[in-house]
């Protein structure tokens, strides 16, 4: 299982990196907003410094040859960059490109198998399903999830599954659970991962003890 953190805020990126489990960050144009990130480019070489490995970006085009011209830019910038494309025709059109110029492709958007299927046969390298907007409006996300790997296992696909819009931590136990490729989730959701009350406790008795034997 490969672990992303999905933000565009350094100090998170920098943070998760520093706890030697991270393999990618996964950004979109609302979470770039929210950072202020005035300069789009500044900021991805900023991330590509701090983590090796897939670093999404995300077009705003939503024409294939837009999405193109855009991507192709954005793939300059590092050899890490990752171009996400939105689930439409056009986006799939351009994955369909970018397969064939050799530039990975996240696929993002996706809310059914249908359109997973679709990324794969494009050549996407990563397809986005987003668990929780599925959740919100009370469909199971993770039924999602288990529906593209069956597909994707039947067919020999090798799109990775990236499961995103992770909520909580049993989305991600869930997710390893049926064998999903990536999760991205934000900075909350891996510090969750780590917390477990029963560690704090067996801590705190361990270092009372110490004290005391040393006092
Ligand atoms: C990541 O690629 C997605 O853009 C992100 O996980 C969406 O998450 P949200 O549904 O919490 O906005």
């Amino acid at each position: 299982m490969r672990i992303f953190i999905d933000t565009a805020n350094l100090k998170e990126i920098k943070e998760a990196a520093d706890m030697g489990l991270l393999d990618g960050v996964t950004t979109n144009p609302s979470l770039v907003a929210k950072e202020g990130h005035k300069n789009f480019r500044d900021m991805l070489e900023k991330i590509c410094a701090i983590v090796d490995g897939d670093i999404s970006a995300e077009v705003v085009s939503t024409d294939c040859e837009g999405i193109l011209k855009e991507g192709r830019e954005l793939a300059k910038i590092h050899k890490n960059i990752v171009i996400k494309v939105p689930l439409i025709k056009e986006g799939l059109k351009a994955v369909k490109a970018f397969s064939d110029e050799g530039i990975k492709t996240n696929v993002t958007l996706c809310f059914s198998p249908s359109q997973a299927l679709l990324a794969a046969k494009a050549g996407a390298y990563l397809v986005s399903p987003f668990v929780g907007r599925l959740d919100d409006i009370s469909l199971n996300g993770m039924d999602l999830i288990s529906q593209i790997r069956q597909i994707y296992d039947n067919y020999g696909y090798t799109t990775q599954i990236l499961v995103a819009s992770i909520r909580h931590p049993m989305h991600f136990v869930d997710s390893c659970m049926i064998g999903a490729d990536v999760c991205t989730m934000p900075f909350k959701v891996i510090e969750q991962l780590a917390k477990h009350p029963l560690t704090d406790i067996g801590l705190d008795k361990f270092l009372a003890d110490w004290k005391k034997l040393n006092s």
